[in-house]
């Protein structure tokens, strides 16, 4: 299989990638990250998460981020909305895509949500139909596709069977995340391989984090494969609140430094997406985790 020859980033850096952060990050340091990400030419930027505060308080600013956004032409401001309760909030605020999230483990989605996978997806149900009514899209999220932080091994027919139903229940598109970065190439060929024999490949977005340093290799295994939407968080911030020792995603500039050497299209501006991470990482205090942010700056 060729590559694609355009690839679309959803750049998860302000949601996934401070989500878990242990000091607050006040609603301004997110709302200028989210400005330089959209200025560095990302289309879709996933700003907030409508989840509970007692669950996760880095994200208790959602309102005020979503109020907050200096809208760039053409981008796409989403967040996650794992109830109606946070979906009616995000409407609210006039998001313009949200996204529910399931995941592949039983032990996971307890831990995550509370609930079990067929319970998630009852939840589920009702979110797309409101959201149906809002015109607005609905992306699902599975977790723990390449391997669970309780369960081990996780078998690609389970992954296709929770992406098949997000998919047929409306999601317009499917994001399968290696929560806790344990996967390896032919491992990740394999899962998407399965997973696009009940959802058309050009549905399904990979979400690698890079926990043991494979997610590149990962990604570059199923590019081949015919992915051709990459979420990726800039400076490679974050980790998961339920996935312990968990690291952050892939880092952004390292996709499009890929990206640009492959010859593949992201619409992306690395200097200025470094620059963005060099910022934030300073702005926090936090180690820049992506290898090109840091070559571009110290050149
Ligand atoms: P629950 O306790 O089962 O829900 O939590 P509940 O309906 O019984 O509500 C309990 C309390 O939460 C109530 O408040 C609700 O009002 C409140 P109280 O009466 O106790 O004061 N509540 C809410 N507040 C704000 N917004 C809401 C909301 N819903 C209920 N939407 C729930 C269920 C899903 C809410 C909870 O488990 C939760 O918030 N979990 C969030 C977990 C999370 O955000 N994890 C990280 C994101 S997922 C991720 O990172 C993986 C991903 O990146 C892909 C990958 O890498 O694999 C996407
Ligand atoms: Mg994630």
């Amino acid at each position: 299989m060729a590559f694609p020859k355009r690839v679309r980033l959803v750049e998860v850096g302000p949601r996934d990638g401070l989500q878990n952060e242990p000091e607050a990050i006040d609603t301004a340091t997110k709302l200028a990250l989210i400005d330089r990400l959209g200025a560095a030419g990302l289309t879709h930027i996933e700003a907030a998460s409508f989840v509970s505060p007692k669950w996760v308080p880095q994200m208790a600013d959602h309102r005020e981020v979503m109020h907050g956004l200096r809208r760039h032409q053409g981008v796409t401001y989403s967040a996650l909305t794992p109830n109606l309760k946070g979906l009616e909030a995000a409407l609210e605020c006039g998001v313009d895509e949200v996204a529910v999230f399931g995941a592949a483990s039983e032990a996971f989605s307890r831990k995550n949500i509370n609930c079990s996978v067929a319970e998630s997806l009852e939840r589920f149900a009702p979110v797309l139909e409101r959201a149906r009514q809002a015109k607005v899209p609905v992306r699902g999220y599975v977790s723990c596709v390449l391997g669970c932080p309780y369960e081990g091994q996780i078998a690609p027919a389970k992954v296709a069977e929770v992406a098949k139903a997000l998919y047929q229940m409306g999601c317009f598109e499917v994001s399968l995340g290696d929560t806790i970065g344990t996967g390896t190439p032919l491992k990740a060929k394999r899962m998407i391989e399965a997973v696009a024999r009940d959802v058309p490949m050009e549905k399904l977005a990979a979400h690698f984090h890079d926990t043991y340093g494979q997610a590149l290799a990962n990604l570059y295994a199923v590019l081949e494969e015919g992915v051709a939407v990459i979420d990726s968080s800039v400076a490679g911030l974050g980790g998961c609140p339920y996935a312990k020792g968990a690291a952050g995603n892939v880092a952004s500039e390292d996709v499009v430094y890929l990206l640009d050497g492959l010859g593949i299209e992201s619409g992306i501006d690395l200097d200025r997406l470094a620059a963005a991470g060099n910022w934030i990482t300073r702005a926090i205090e936090r180690p820049n985790r992506s290898k090109a942010g840091i070559a571009l700056a110290s050149r």
